[in-house]
């Protein structure tokens, strides 16, 4: 179950490209963020669709991939309280929220954007909270460029001692495609493995159709929907092989 949250002029955009998400086996819900509030205001405007619920945000701008990132996600959501974010190591961490550590590996302190780094370690734009979140979130007040904060939100985590920062491994790719540049560099990564391998990187109906969501003709019928494309072709193809 996903709630796409987006602009008012772009999410009409998302609805139509991603429909109720029946297609996948999934099911997607779509709500409007009139102005840039901040990225804990999600879960205010999501509070009815989570009744409750733990949840997990995602920033759409940002891109996943290796071995073991579904292992580690399922890790994060399995755990029933406090919140899970994540460490990755970049050579330049100035542009993302990072973590501070203490000599035992606890969490210090994050802080957003810093112009002097207290470690290499980028916090990534996905995020795993408990059914407190809505709760906190309603706490987090404004910050000076008026909007909330998800910093804010993961200190009152801290402040808990309820905040897990998992440090990623090697091996695993994590891209944040808000700029021309960066978005360019995501897709030369991507088009690199799917060319050498012969896969297709975040191909849904392939993931859905592995996961048991939809079967094989659903698979057949989105393919045939999609014409003599590629894409299509690689469809009929995980048909054939499977
Ligand atoms: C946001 C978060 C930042 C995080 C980044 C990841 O920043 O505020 O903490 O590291 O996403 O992409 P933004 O990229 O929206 O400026």
């Amino acid at each position: 179950e996903v709630l796409v949250i987006s602009t008012p002029h772009d999410l009409p955009l998302f609805e139509r490209l991603l429909r109720d998400g029946s297609q996948w086996g999934m099911r997607f819900q779509y709500a409007e963020q009139p102005e840039p509030r901040g990225l804990a205001e999600a879960f205010l405007i999501g509070e009815s669709f989570l009744a409750g619920s733990p949840a997990s945000l995602i920033l759409g701008d940002n891109i996943f991939y290796g071995n073991t990132v579904g292992q580690m996600l399922r890790e994060a959501a399995a755990r029933e309280t406090g919140a899970t974010l994540f460490g990755y190591p970049v050579s330049d961490p100035r542009s993302y929220g990072v973590v501070e550590f203490d000599a035992n590996g606890q969490v210090l302190s994050i802080e957003e954007k810093p112009e002097h780094p207290k470690s290499r370690y980028a916090v990534p734009g996905i995020y795993f909270y408990d059914r407190k979140v809505v709760e906190l979130a309603k706490q987090v007040r404004p910050s000076a460029r008026g909007e909330l904060e998800i910093k804010t939100l993961n200190e009152l985590y801290l402040e808990c001692n309820e905040l897990h920062v998992r440090v990623t491994g090697r091996g695993i790719a994590w891209f944040d495609t808000g700029t021309h540049e960066s978005l360019l560099k995501a897709s030369s990564f991507v088009e690199a493995i799917e060319e050498r391998q012969g896969t297709m990187i975040a191909c849904l109906e392939e993931i859905a159709y592995s996961n048991g969501w939809i079967s094989k003709d659903d698979v057949r019928s989105l393919a045939t929907q999609l014409g003599n494309s590629n894409y299509a072709k690689y469809l009929f193809q995980i048909l054939q092989n499977d």
